[in-house]
């Protein structure tokens, strides 16, 4: 089943086409990913009504291309699954409303997939994916969840941030040490030159039980770090090392209670942290000590992609699983409403 996949919830147009009869890897017959960075950039943040009309510029003509970079037609699809929420209400609506389209055009069912659900599901598809029940991590700019995945569609929610996701502490402490947005990625970079344990910041929350998370707190400590430093090109450095290495540990520790809490040894990362060298680094270090296996996506699939949603679509799509021909989107989205796959 070829199934074309299209998110489009933020700042991100993603098109991908998925294979089901290709195994692992090798079902992702193409992807492409334009990003609206630039567009943004001067404002400082994602400016939601030209992210929409940016969407709609972009998404034909990568849906073109991606599915020339496949060798498949339309004809060649089976179905349809476009981001149905959370997310931007007007750029969502724009990829609900090609994909609809497309389906109602080509005949085609046509399924509308929770961005997370995509993220979740991402690490499944690279070679040898792991089978449920694991838990998984969801660290994205504006999610940070430990999720009890007893099979694929059927969530439990353990434990989330109390205040600002992982990935927006890192947008936001890298926008006050005065990087371009998104600073997520360039704060991850500057650390990997900084000195460890020059600045130590604390790691919120591990000190009582509990999944929640909290990293407004950690925010202000660095704010004020930086504030009284030098802020000379070094300590920018150290600092960034010492902000990373606290929320890589947080993160770390409260992912090992999650699997014992679950009476799991697998854990599954995803979202746009989950692309962190640290992190990554951290994890799997946990995991070949515990005897455990931790599973994440290619970084590149880790930020937001169509490949994630043409894979969780065909996951549904496959099971008889799909939506009536309406154009409607869900910017606001439980995960554990989902239905079981
Ligand atoms: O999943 P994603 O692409 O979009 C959302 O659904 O939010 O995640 C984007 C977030 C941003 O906050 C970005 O700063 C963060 O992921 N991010 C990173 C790295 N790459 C992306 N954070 C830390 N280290 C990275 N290497
Ligand atoms: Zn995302």
């Amino acid at each position: 089943m070829n199934v074309l996949g299209i998110e489009t919830s933020c700042d991100e147009t993603g098109v991908a086409v998925f294979d089901t009869s290709l195994a692992g890897a090798a079902g992702l017959r193409a992807h492409a990913v334009y990003s609206q960075i630039a567009l943004h950039a001067q404002y400082g943040g994602v400016v939601p009504e030209l992210a929409s009309r940016d969407h709609v510029r972009k998404l034909l003509p990568l849906i073109r291309q991606t599915l020339d970079k496949a060798g498949l037609s339309t004809a060649d699809l089976d179905g349809v699954a476009y981001t149905a929420g959370p997310g931007l209400v007007g750029a969502l609506l724009v990829g609900a409303g090609v994909a609809r389209s497309l389906a109602w055009a080509l005949d085609l069912p046509a399924v509308g997939v929770h961005h997370m659900e995509g993220h979740l599901l991402a690490p499944l598809m690279e070679d040898d994916p792991p089978e449920a029940p694991f838990v998984a991590l969801l660290v994205s700019g504006g999610h940070t969840q430990l999720v009890a995945v007893d099979q694929i569609g059927s969530y439990r929610l353990l434990g989330e941030t109390l205040d600002d996701a992982a990935g927006e502490a890192f947008d936001k402490t890298a926008k006050m040490m005065g990087l371009p947005y998104p600073g997520g990625p360039q704060l991850a970079a500057l650390a990997e030159q900084g000195t460890p344990g020059r600045y130590k910041f604390s790691r919120p929350m591990t000190d009582r039980p509990g999944l929640d998370f909290s990293f407004s707190g950690l925010k202000t400590q660095v704010l004020l770090a930086w504030r009284d430093s030098d802020q000379r090109e070094d300590t920018r450095r150290d600092i960034a090392r010492g902000f990373e290495d606290a929320v890589v540990d947080t993160l770390a520790i409260k992912c090992q209670r999650a699997l014992d809490a679950a009476g799991s040894n697998v854990l599954v990362v995803a979202g746009g942290v989950g692309a962190n060298k640290r992190l990554r680094a951290k994890l799997q270090e946990s995991a070949a000590r515990n005897g455990g296996r931790v599973c994440f996506p290619r970084p590149a699939l880790c930020t937001d992609n169509g490949a994630m949603i043409a894979f969780a679509g065909a996951l549904r799509l496959e099971a008889g699983q799909h939506n009536d021909a309406q154009v409607k989107v869900t910017p606001r989205w439980d995960m554990a409403t989902l239905q079981a796959v």
